[in-house]
């Protein structure tokens, strides 16, 4: 499939797999990838700029295709080292960077001197406008649905999209809710030229976290993430279990008197625990609502495969069968 996406970043398909905090390392990136989408290395996920070298000298031998890495920009007190992330992404040959979080405007003229094609991830049409204008070549428009952080707005997708659509001169995928070849059918009939996924790619065998986070996705239901840090304005949709209900019964407490550090101790650190340790009630780790789209644990390549299949079924047969009578 040929869209403004799969030639910017010289991919097979339009598919995207989302920076994931502990989850986006050389293995899933690569297995991406290597199936004809863009696989992405998490860059904060690697504690440093050398770590995040050895990351993509990885990832470069597990794969002859084309990857990414993504930098989110945090409002931590501790800033990383970004320019030195970026040297390290420049050094390693990498020519995509998904950016996220905070305006990469800062960072624009490094990343573009290097030929690197920039995707930013951005929750509304203001912010997908913001980074067009500092010279992004593409936007990641991540709807409410979306796993991790969704914003203030809360616009799904079936608005979110066509609206970016509407005033965008760069090319955009959908992000948040995707997880089929009916998701990439509907995402293109919106305006987009691709999707990006991240709670699906969880549910991958490549992806190296523990059994037991693939098997709370495949039991979840849509019903089953919950929205935390609200109060703060750093809303996060994460999947439901005990250490999120202890949050929620704290928020409600405190009410608009909420601090960070009054959670601190179930939302900083918890990804090596239930990532790496499989310790599901620790505290809260992003996922989807499309949870309830997912029954099983294929290979990326498996996905993919189905993916575009169903799509083109989608097109060629259902959508097709429509327009003739
Ligand atoms: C476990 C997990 C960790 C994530 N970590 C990051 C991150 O570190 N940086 C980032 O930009 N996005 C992160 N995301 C967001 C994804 O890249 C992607 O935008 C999102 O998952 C899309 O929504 P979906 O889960 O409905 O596919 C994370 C998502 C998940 C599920």
């Amino acid at each position: 499939m040929k869209t403004r996406i799969t030639e910017l970043f010289g991919i097979q398909y339009p598919i995207i797999q989302g920076g994931m905090h502990f989850v986006g390392f050389a293995e899933l990136a690569a297995a991406v990838s290597n199936a004809g989408g863009l696989g992405i290395i998490t860059g904060l996920t690697q504690q440093t700029p050398e770590k995040l070298a050895k990351e993509i000298a990885k990832c470069r031998e597990m794969t002859d295709k084309p990857f990414g890495v993504n930098l989110t920009f945090l409002p931590t007190f501790a800033k990383p080292p970004y320019p030195e992330y970026i040297q390290a992404i420049i050094e390693g040959g990498v020519k995509a960077v998904e950016t996220a979080g905070r305006n990469p405007q800062e960072y624009m003229p490094l990343l573009k001197e290097a030929g690197i094609k920039v995707i930013h991830k951005c929750t509304s049409v203001r912010h997908s406008l913001k980074a067009e204008a500092i010279g992004c070549d593409a936007v990641s428009v991540d709807g409410f649905e979306c796993g991790g952080h969704p914003g203030e707005d809360d616009v799904p997708n079936f608005i979110l999209l066509p609206r970016a659509a509407e005033e965008l001169k760069v090319p955009f995928v959908a992000s948040g809710g995707m997880a089929d070849g009916r998701s990439l059918v509907a995402a293109l009939a919106l305006g987009a030229e691709g999707m990006n996924m991240g709670t699906r790619f969880m549910a991958t065998k490549e992806a190296p976290i523990h059994e037991n986070v693939k098997q709370a996705i495949v039991a979840a239901s849509e019903l089953d993430t919950r929205l935390i840090m609200r109060s703060l304005r750093n809303t996060e949709r994460v999947l439901d279990n005990a250490g999120v209900e202890e949050i929620l019964r704290i928020e409600r407490e405190k009410g608009a008197a909420l601090q960070i550090s009054d959670i601190h101790g179930k939302v900083a650190g918890i990804y090596p625990k239930v990532m790496i340790e499989g310790d599901m009630d620790s505290g809260a780790w992003s996922c989807g609502m499309v949870a309830g789209l997912i029954r099983d644990v294929p290979t990326c390549k498996e996905l993919i495969d189905r993916i575009m299949a169903e799509a083109d079924m989608l097109i060629n047969k259902r959508l097709a069968g429509f327009a003739k009578n």
